[in-house]
């Protein structure tokens, strides 16, 4: 199936995700393997938001996230639960919004250039971590409520309604 998604250009974030959000569902198939929608997760979101330098899934395997899926430059293949922001996200079950990557203790710095980033956690009907979704910015204080609300609904349909492993 040839996917079809609108991405409109000039609009503002909530727009932006209001839009995506109402078509996300036809993009997800649980027919499709994880790896396959959260490629597609991770194009989306990059073709959708000029602000993301960087995007992708880390999946925890039990003992630690390892790389997924990503657009952007190559990353670190695996992090240890509590480390980073993405290891932060994953141990304790919450979202982290980081405004400037220097004040946050134990940032990973996978790509130099990064300035903020935010980081959600796929968590599945019984609450187990089933991965993490991080977004970078080169930019400072990229991301806010608006993104932690929407990403927080996406990975929750994804984790609760279509990822299988
Ligand atoms: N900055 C992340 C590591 C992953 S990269 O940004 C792709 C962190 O501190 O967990």
């Amino acid at each position: 199936m040839e996917p079809a998604i609108k991405i409109s250009q000039g609009i503002s974030d909530t727009e932006c995700y209001e839009s995506l959000s109402k078509q996300l569902t036809g993009l997800f198939t649980k027919e499709d393997r994880d790896i396959t929608n959260l490629a597609n997760l991770a194009g989306v979101l990059k073709q959708s938001f000029d602000k993301i330098s960087w995007v992708g899934i880390y999946f925890f395997d039990g003992d630690k996230l390892y790389l997924g899926p990503f657009q952007g430059k190559i990353a670190c293949t695996s992090i240890d639960l509590g480390k980073g922001v993405c290891g932060k996200a994953a141990r304790d079950k919450e979202t982290v919004i980081v405004q400037d990557v220097n004040k946050f203790p134990g940032h990973i710095a996978c790509d130099a250039e990064s300035r903020s980033e935010i980081v959600v956690p796929f968590l599945r009907n019984d609450n187990s971590l089933y991965g993490v979704l991080d977004l970078d910015s080169t930019e400072y204080n990229s991301f806010n409520e608006t993104d932690k609300i929407y990403l927080e609904n996406i990975c929750n349909f994804l984790a609760k309604e279509i990822l299988k492993d």
